[in-house]
């Protein structure tokens, strides 16, 4: 087996559900994302994190609580290697926002150590890896995994590559995000939800993910994001958490986009907009909403990465 010193490889953003579909369906975004970078340990065969930038100083830098560290002893293990590595991570990715941080932290560590080896596993063979990673913060689901490893929008029926599908990026599909200066635990974000729903919402919900598959298919941007905001089940749980959601959607809309989710677990709103320049307003709109409001935030403009992980140096 190959075996270089070291690998560095970014992995996007994501948003787990796409307004509906939750826990099925996930998209990335081009940006923010996070870098890792791993070097081979000559001195032992631990996992040792080296340095974390980006994160407050909030994220454990104990080996066995760390998502990226977690996810990269799983990847040495499915290739049978007990070498010691050194993780540094730059976390571009905001903590608890429902932008998919730990799971691009995995996702990163795993690609990266992966090229370290040579590349032994394809990107499809990492995902149980990325997995093991997540489910130390997010539990064992692959909506935010899946996109950030493979890029565009997925389906996700399950936790193995083969109940992921690829779904088409409508042209022009624009967004602005804005995450508010608060951190929502995906763990709470989840502790609101109904356990039982009614058949009347079932159906509706049902309708409303197969009325996005079919819009998506024919490139209908406008259809995509009715779809997208057709959620009677999971938003509404949330809405209570999320700072100006109503206000929020009501602006973007005024400003131009097509209309605003929740991303993820949330608190990051996202508007769908159809051009980077509507995108633009929209997100400066939010900034001053949540600015006035003494919430502050960081608003982004981005779009789907069609790419997802990938290896940046290997030396
Ligand atoms: N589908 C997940 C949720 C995304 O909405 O809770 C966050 O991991």
């Amino acid at each position: 087996m190959t075996t270089f010193n070291s690998a560095e490889a970014y992995a996007p953003a994501s948003m787990g559900n796409v307004g509906v579909g939750f826990d099925i369906l996930g998209l990335a975004f081009c940006e923010p994302g996070d870098i890792v970078r791993v070097e081979r340990r000559l001195d032992g065969t631990d996992i040792v994190i080296e340095s974390i930038e980006g994160d407050g100083g909030v994220l454990p830098r104990d080996a066995a609580k760390n998502t990226a560290s977690v996810a990269v002893k799983a990847f040495l293990k499915m290739i049978d290697a007990s070498s010691g590595v050194c993780i540094s991570l730059k976390k571009g990715l905001p903590l608890s926002s429902g932008l998919g941080s730990s799971a691009a932290s995995a996702v990163a560590a795993v690609v990266a150590v992966n090229a370290l080896f040579g590349e032994p596993l394809s990107c499809e063979e990492l995902l149980p890896a990325c997995l093991e990673g997540e489910a130390l913060v997010s539990g064992y689901h692959a909506d935010n995994v899946g996109p950030s490893l493979l890029g565009g929008i997925t389906l996700i029926t399950g936790t193995s590559i083969q109940d992921i599908y690829r779904l088409p990026v409508p042209e022009n599909m624009h967004f602005a995000l804005i995450t508010p200066n608060i951190a929502v635990p995906t763990v709470e974000a989840r502790a609101v939800l109904p356990q039982m729903i009614s058949l009347k919402q079932m159906v509706s919900q049902t309708g409303a993910v197969a009325r996005l598959i079919d819009a998506l298919y024919r490139n209908d941007l406008q259809a995509v994001v009715q779809a997208m905001e057709s959620d009677e089940v999971v938003e509404p749980a949330r809405a209570m958490l999320m700072p100006l959601l109503n206000e929020a959607r009501t602006l973007a809309k005024q400003k131009g986009a097509l209309g605003l989710v929740i991303s993820g677990a949330g608190p990051t709103l996202c508007a769908v907009c159809d051009s980077s320049k509507t995108a633009v307003h929209v997100a400066d709109a939010l900034q001053g909403l949540y600015d006035e409001a003494k919430i502050g935030g960081v608003a982004r403009v981005t779009k789907v990465d069609q790419t997802g992980a990938r290896v940046l140096n290997v030396l």
